[in-house]
């Protein structure tokens, strides 16, 4: 997949314009404080209705302004196609193809993946983060995940006011639970599967650019404990199970202990958890193998390449690191869009970015 266009209007410090991008390497380079992160969030927001920097939208308008949008036009196997979203503090308008779509509909129709510095959260930040990111993730190449994820979450919510109010007698409660349990554990045997798959390629990235001694494994440690080699029915009962062992402290408590938003993915490098053993440069090394993983995955599960998207590339990794990255993606047919405050020498379409300015550099 290969983003033509993109035009935006009052994005955030940006000064409004329309941009043709190469279909391969496009580099966007700029002192700091220019809007050189924000030509990158317009472009991951144009594909999937969400920034990588806020869940808010108001933050994204443009200050002293009401409203603000985006569009793109890409091209996929198939064919050429758009995408926009315009917005207001109190509405959301998301458009394919110049039809109003919902943004369940929009999600997962351009894959991108991307690559901030603030992504080391996903080795040192909470659970939360990491399910976050897996669950978007998965999704991106799943509908079914998607569907499944929102489903769960509106019954967590149901069951958890069920549980506050300790009134479990209802009928209704328990087919609430029956669901809960179905959906549950679609999504962990998904999260089984994917991880299974993503850490094989994880390993081979990381070896590959970074360190070729070292063994980089990723864990799916799921609130039911080891249940990788279970069967879907296997994993309902055990959930159930622990529905009946988790009862007293539910009512207590009056909201869900159990559940797959319990759950947790962890790094290993050489069999040591990267969150309390790695060094700086090792856990950027496993997330940027992680952004090569996840390329791939939706390579196969799609057969097309996303579009990768790269903030700040120049102040992320050393020297040595950063040749190795740039050769790595030279090589492969993907776009990608880098932000940088340093000019690479390799043949790519570059951008200057200046006051929220970007200008097409002619070199
Ligand atoms: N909604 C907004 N409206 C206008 N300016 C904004 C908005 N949000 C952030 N900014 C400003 O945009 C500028 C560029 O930010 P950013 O894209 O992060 O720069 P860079 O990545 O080049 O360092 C910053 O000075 C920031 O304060
Ligand atoms: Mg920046």
């Amino acid at each position: 997949m290969k983003i033509l266009k993109i035009s935006y209007i009052n994005f955030r410090n940006l000064k409004d314009k329309n941009i043709n991008l190469s279909p391969g390497i496009n580099l966007f380079v700029g002192k700091n404080g220019q809007g050189k992160t924000s030509i990158a969030e317009a472009m991951y927001f144009a594909a999937t209705g969400k920034s990588f920097r806020t869940s808010k939208y108001s933050e994204i308008i443009k200050y002293n302004r009401l409203k603000s949008g985006c569009y793109i036009e890409y091209q996929d196997n198939l064919s050429d196609k758009s995408l926009s979203i315009k917005f207001n503090l109190e509405k959301k308008i998301y458009i394919y193809n110049k039809k109003n779509i919902s943004y369940e509909d929009y999600y997962g129709k351009l894959n991108v993946v991307s690559f901030i510095p603030e992504d080391i959260e996903l080795i040192v930040g909470s659970p939360s983060v990491r399910r976050r990111f897996f669950n978007s993730e998965i999704s991106q190449s799943n509908e079914n995940y998607f569907y499944n994820i929102r489903q769960y979450n509106k019954l967590l919510k149901l069951r958890n006011k069920y549980l506050k109010s300790r009134n479990l007698k209802d009928d209704m409660y328990h087919i609430y639970e029956q669901e809960f349990i179905k959906y549950g554990s679609l999504i962990i045997q998904k999260r089984v599967e994917y991880v299974k798959n993503i850490s094989i390629l994880l390993n081979l990235n990381y070896r590959k650019l970074f360190d070729d001694k070292k063994e980089l494994n990723l864990n799916y440690s799921c609130f039911l404990g080891d249940i990788k080699k279970l069967e879907l029915h296997e994993i309902q009962k055990k959930f159930k199970e622990s529905i009946i062992k988790n009862y007293n402290r539910e009512m207590k408590y009056g909201y869900s202990f159990v559940g797959p938003q319990k759950d947790d993915f962890v790094f290993f490098l050489n069999e040591k958890e990267a969150k309390s053993f790695s060094s700086q440069g090792e856990k950027k090394s496993i997330v940027f193998s992680l952004k090569l993983a996840e390329l791939d995955m939706i390579l196969k599960e799609k057969r097309e390449n996303p579009v990768f998207i790269i903030d700040d590339l120049s102040s992320y990794f050393d020297k040595i690191r950063k040749d190795n990255i740039i050769n790595f993606l030279v090589r492969r047919n993907i776009q990608v869009m880098i932000t940088s405050t340093e000019k690479f020498k390799i043949n790519s379409k570059n951008f200057n970015v200046c006051e929220g300015d970007v200008c097409y550099e002619d070199n």
